[in-house]
């Protein structure tokens, strides 16, 4: 028996959820914290203490391996979570690079505060005189996706001010580093004028996440806050048979 958490502050995770069912086969646990979403702009401190809570409501289900579906708790607390609980914690970011580093030229990473904070993805992607990683933090975007606002004038005007560097300089390479983004791919591609690679970390993570399948998929999803649009986006991404109950933590 395999059972997974996976975790995101919200809705995002959603999108890498749905990549490891497609892929792998396990018990998996979801917890989405929308009722305190967004973290990207909390301090490290609070990020932490949440991240904590998060993993202590799902050690409850015997997890065996734990998938951080979300950049910025994966940033800041995955040292953290894998000291105190000794359990594998797979970080989402970590094959955000994989992934984009099969790419060349420039790259634009698209996050929220504290992923651009930490400059993670520049860090290792950045090579002088060959590559150069733009950030840019979107503050407005994950309060809006957890509204369920994903297309419209707001996302347009939004994703037109934090494409404008990559519009301007033809980045050829956007990094997608916040789980809430591939929500509003389709948005994102409209917005962009030209041709970019879009990457999706969460495409590589599902491939290469190592544990022991079960026969088949059991989906148990739990929010913090259920609002009108928590199912539309859950149906977007969860084609089989889910449950999904409200919990505090
Ligand atoms: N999905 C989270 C991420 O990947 C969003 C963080 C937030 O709540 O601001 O970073």
């Amino acid at each position: 028996m395999t059972n997974i958490g996976v975790f995101d502050t919200g809705l995002g995770g959603l999108s890498v959820l749905s990549e490891l069912i497609k892929k792998k086969n396990a018990n998996y646990f979801y917890l989405g914290d929308s009722k305190r979403a967004p973290y990207g702009s909390r301090d490290e401190a609070e990020i932490i203490k949440f991240a904590d809570e998060i993993v202590n409501f799902l050690e409850e289900y015997d997890i065996d391996e734990y998938v951080i579906a979300c950049n910025t708790i994966s940033v800041i607390a995955t040292d953290y979570l894998s000291e105190k609980y000794k359990k594998k914690f797979y970080p989402i970011p970590i094959y955000g690079i994989k992934q984009a580093s099969k790419y060349s030229g420039d790259f634009m990473v698209l996050g929220t505060e504290a992923t651009v904070n930490s400059h993670y993805y520049k860090h290792y992607l950045e090579t002088p005189g060959k590559s150069k990683v733009y950030e840019v933090a979107a503050r407005n975007l994950v309060p809006l996706i957890e509204e369920g606002i994903i297309e419209g004038k707001e996302i347009d005007d939004n994703l037109k001010k934090y494409l404008s560097i990559a519009n301007e300089k033809k980045i050829p390479n956007l990094i997608l580093a916040c789980t809430h983004y591939p929500i509003i791919k389709e948005a994102i591609k409209k917005n962009l004028t030209y041709n970019a690679n879009i990457i999706n970390p969460a495409t590589c993570l599902a491939s290469e996440v190592n544990f022991y399948e079960t026969e088949k998929n059991n989906i148990d999803i739990f929010f913090t806050e259920i609002n009108d649009s928590t199912k539309i986006i859950i149906d977007k991404f969860i084609d089989t048979d889910y449950s999904l109950k409200l919990k505090e933590i």
